[in-house]
């Protein structure tokens, strides 16, 4: 399974860069807006060159199909391993399979977004997306069963060979991260702070501090065994 990061935060994505542990970044509008970036290319290929050859997600912020084409080409022409992000519909509820289609015979990777329920992820695996991002907080928000809607389209992609992998995002806690494992998610991209909860645990801090004091014991005592001998 591989993690991503969910952040537009240039110091996060080097911090957990060090780590080893992430193997790619996703962003979308509402990211970059809170993570104060305002100038998209510099931002993404900037992160692109951090990560190479690990794919970021850069996200169209359009409903015309047409200018989502344009934005994505544009997007994939900053760097190889720039990943173009299309919704499954518009917010006017037209599918934006043909954009994914055409994007991906041109060989831009797409990685099809805001997708809410096994019947869309279906639909772009079948238009061809790279990746599909199925948002288990958004679905668990509704009252539907995130985890259990992850399951199904694993089962659903391995069943008939899709190549399509799943992203699961739109974490809110360390326990969906659990889940989403679990379900069967290729990819779950997490944002910062649950990176740190889940690398964080109250005895872990205390069992080091046991073992950092008793060390310090023994080797004061054998200094002092040193010096008397
Ligand atoms: C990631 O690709 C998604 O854009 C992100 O996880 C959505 O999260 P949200 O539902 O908290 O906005």
């Amino acid at each position: 399974m591989e993690i991503f990061l969910d952040t537009s935060k240039i110091a996060e994505i080097e911090k957990w860069l060090r780590h080893g542990v992430i193997d790619g970044v996703t962003t979308n509008p509402s990211i970059m807006f809170k993570d104060g970036h305002r100038d998209m290319r510099t931002t993404i290929r900037e992160i692109a060159a951090l990560i190479a050859p690990r794919p970021v997600s850069a996200e169209v912020y359009t409903n015309d199909p047409e200018e989502m084409l344009e934005q994505a080409r544009e997007f994939a022409s900053w760097a190889e391993n720039v990943v173009a992000k299309i919704t499954v519909i518009t917010q006017q509820g037209e599918a934006c399979l043909r954009v994914i289609k055409t994007l991906e015979e041109e060989n831009i990777r797409v990685n099809c977004t805001a997708v809410l329920s096994f019947n869309q992820s279906v639909l772009a695996a079948k238009a061809g997306a790279t990746y599909i991002s199925l948002f288990v907080g958004r679905i668990n928000d509704e009252g539907n069963d995130g985890p259990e809607v992850v399951r199904k389209t694993r089962q659903w992609l391995d069943q008939w060979s899709y190549r399509s992998k799943i992203i699961v995002g739109s974490i809110r806690s360390v326990m969906d991260i659990q889940q989403a494992a679990m379900a069967g998610a290729h990819v779950i991209t997490i944002p910062p702070e649950f990176l740190s909860k889940m690398v964080d645990h109250k005895y872990s801090r205390e069992t080091v501090a046991q073992f950092v004091a008793d060390g310090r014991k023994a080797f004061a005592a054998l200094e002092k065994a040193k010096i008397s001998a």
